[in-house]
């Protein structure tokens, strides 16, 4: 009896070839595991597909409940932007998905997992590095890192075994899709001169096309996570699809980003992601109001390396617990409503509000109720600047270039 490979399959092109290509040169069983994480997609469609070109079962999980509350809101509560940039909507999906593919594999029986990435990209790491920490005795297999096709090489292939072609390979650009964003990256995109064309956006109006009039929204956080909209209680996943929706509308949510993919390449990839682009600057928002300075601070170095360890597969990671169980403690009072004005591509915070604020109007004032004690401020300031004081007058000062040199030190010589 032949053995079964589990193939997380999405319906494309490659994932497709995929499932001859696996029967023809591994004489497996392929069972297609498609996973719902909020791309639109017509899934039985899908599942239908699957069985037509050879799949000896086709399964659809949806993953959009787990995706949210496992990786989303954490990355959310952590801030993490890749880059500073790429709300890393793609990648956070991966390890959900290793974990599937993992699961199922093992309830099938079947002794390999399979997927449609190339050697060349993030994600065949993350896949590769979920499986092998999850499941370490299961065989990897990537079709398409092993085949050696060129996509025309791949479309005929597709032609003499009747896989149907669907009608986006007409399309120059590689897609991904899910609640968190959409990345797009290929065709005239490769040219980093080169303005995307309209035509790449399906999800963000374009700024100068959106609505003449700004709408307002109101976002409410639980402990970092939003909880409502416009003071309305709304699970993750609608509360996401709301975002994207309101958001792209107004064109909010476009990022181009020249990114440093893990295997040591520069590659161009557009983002949109109006959601995501809302919800960390509204979350954001609220934190800089409840935490304090040096909570905001450290908490930065913690986004970067939380986004840095999503980005390069290692979800699975004791440091993801680690970082994760600094950012959840970091989130007990983040808790309150952000307003936000949507505009013609940009959105703005108008307002926040936490039972929990550090934010003290009679600290803050400048009128009547002021209770800060301005006269504290002279010591204060004696005893600061003392250090930089004391080192100016012995070195500075002192310097026999003169106390013109205080204005920075002077261009080396040529030559
Ligand atoms: N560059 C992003 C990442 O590595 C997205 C990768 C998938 N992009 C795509 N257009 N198919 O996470």
């Amino acid at each position: 009896m032949p053995d079964k490979v589990v193939l997380a399959y999405s319906g494309g092109l490659d994932t497709s070839v995929a499932i001859k290509w696996l029967k023809e040169t591994y004489s497996v069983d392929v069972i297609a595991l498609t996973i719902d994480v909020g791309n639109e997609r017509d899934f039985s469609a899908v599942q239908q597909k699957a069985l037509k070109v050879g799949a000896v079962k086709a399964l659809v999980i949806d993953g959009k409940e787990l995706f949210v509350k496992y990786f989303i809101f954490p990355a959310l509560q952590a801030n993490a932007l890749y880059e500073g940039q790429y709300p890393l909507a793609t990648a956070l999906s991966r390890p959900l998905m290793a974990k599937l593919l993992v699961d199922v594999t093992l309830a099938e029986g079947a002794s390999a997992v399979a997927h449609g990435c190339t050697g060349k990209g993030n994600d065949q790491v993350r896949f590769d590095v979920s499986v092998n920490v999850l499941a370490p005795d299961l065989k990897i297999i990537a079709p398409a890192r092993e085949w050696g096709m060129t996509r025309e090489k791949t479309i005929n292939y597709a032609q003499r075994h009747g896989i149907p072609i669907p009608v986006t390979v007409s399309s120059p650009y590689s897609i991904d899709e899910n609640l968190w964003g959409r990345s797009i990256e290929c065709g005239v995109l490769e040219d980093p001169w080169a303005e995307p064309p309209e035509e790449v956006f399906t999800w963000t109006k374009s700024p100068g096309q959106a609505p003449d009039k700004p709408d307002y929204v109101e976002i409410g956080f639980e402990k970092g996570i939003p909880t409502t909209i416009d003071g309305q209680e709304l699970d993750g996943v609608t509360l996401i699809q709301h975002l994207n929706e309101l958001a792209g509308k107004h064109g909010v949510g476009r990022i181009d980003h020249i990114e440093d993919r893990l295997v040591g390449i520069k590659s161009r990839e557009i983002y949109e992601a109006p959601a995501a682009t809302v919800l960390l600057q509204a979350h954001q928002a609220l934190e800089a109001m409840t935490l304090s300075k040096d909570q905001l601070r450290f908490k930065q170095k913690v986004a970067m390396e939380y986004a840095d360890l999503i980005y390069n597969g290692l979800w699975f990671s004791q440091l993801n617990r680690d970082l994760s169980a600094y950012v959840l403690s970091s989130q007990r009072y983040v808790t309150g409503a952000v307003r936000l004005k949507l505009f013609k591509g940009s959105s703005t915070i108008v307002g926040r509000k936490s039972p929990h604020s550090l934010y003290c109007l009679s600290l803050a004032t400048y009128d009547k109720g002021d209770i800060f004690d301005q006269s504290a401020s002279v010591g204060f300031i004696h005893l600061w600047g003392l250090p930089v004081k004391t080192q100016a007058q012995v070195q500075l000062l002192g310097d026999k270039e003169g106390p013109l040199s205080i204005m920075g030190p002077k261009e080396p010589e040529e030559g």
